[in-house]
């Protein structure tokens, strides 16, 4: 039977009943694939930075980044929601700023769309809620605030940021989000945060008591060179690609690719 299109509504309504399984992918053929293997949600994330565009953080990339990415997951026509990540200073400059940029990436073939924060950002989120653009939030650790923060340190330890990520997850949910993703906190923070809510959270680096969980895709097929330790690896991709390119290398060198079947006279 073929799988029906995941939506923001569908997702919103998994809370309680079923785990939400997201993955990023930033291009049409690994769109495919995660979509093929049957995930819930895509994100687009702005850690295309890091693991495709060889970047140090998030901060350099640009809306036209996004938008190429953005446009080559949706050409896979996934079954699975397609999120973009809003990036750096994309939305913080005022709402009129936030609606237009977002509209970009959904004309570019997202659904919904991911800005960072909580309680601060209230008005982007719920003016892009108001203007038919979903919204899913993402607290805890914002990578998009690691020169203010000195690196990607865990988030929610003291009682006092803890109590935070609570408040920025209720502001998200009463702002209009559909889900917030809750990264690199302790678990009894996300659960805390978790409980607090009607929206599912889906967690990042955040433990089990989440509605769902999220990874970077070159983390878990181990093609990121480094991965955090939150991160699974699933498969070691690297070293198939490695051997396949070594493979034709040695054919070429050797003069045995291309083969007859290769090649016509
Ligand atoms: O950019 C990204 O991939 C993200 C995830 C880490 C949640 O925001």
């Amino acid at each position: 039977m073929e799988r029906r299109k995941i939506t923001v509504r569908s997702i919103a309504s998994m809370k309680g009943k079923e785990k939400i399984a997201m993955i990023t992918a930033y291009d049409y053929p690994t769109a495919k694939l995660v979509d093929a293997a049957g995930v819930d949600g895509i994100l687009v994330g702005d850690s295309l930075g890091m693991v495709v565009l060889g970047l140090e953080n998030t901060l350099g990339v640009t809306l036209a980044d996004m938008l190429i990415h953005v446009a080559a997951v949706a050409r896979a026509k996934p079954k699975a929601l397609v999120v973009a990540d809003m990036p750096f200073m994309t939305y913080e400059t005022g709402t009129r700023d936030a609606l237009r940029n977002a509209a970009k990436l959904i004309r570019a073939g997202a659904e919904a769309v991911k800005p960072e924060g909580g309680q601060e950002i209230f008005d982007v989120v719920e003016k892009l809620v108001k203007y038919g653009i979903p919204v899913m939030g993402h607290i805890g650790l914002n990578p998009q605030r690691v020169l203010s923060l000195g690196g990607f340190r865990m988030m929610g330890r003291t009682e006092e940021q803890a109590k935070k990520v609570v408040e920025d997850a209720k502001a998200l949910e009463e702002a209009g989000a559909f889900a917030v993703v809750i990264e690199f906190v302790p678990a009894s923070v996300a659960k805390a945060a978790t409980e607090s809510v009607k929206i599912p959270t889906i967690c990042i680096g955040a433990g089990p008591y989440c509605d769902g969980q999220i990874l970077v895709l070159h983390d878990v097929i181990g093609l990121s060179e480094r991965p955090p330790s939150f991160a699974k690896r699933y498969a070691d991709v690297a070293a198939v690609i490695k051997n396949a390119v070594a493979n034709y290398i040695e054919e070429v060198k050797k003069g045995v690719f291309p083969s007859a079947e290769h090649y016509r006279d």
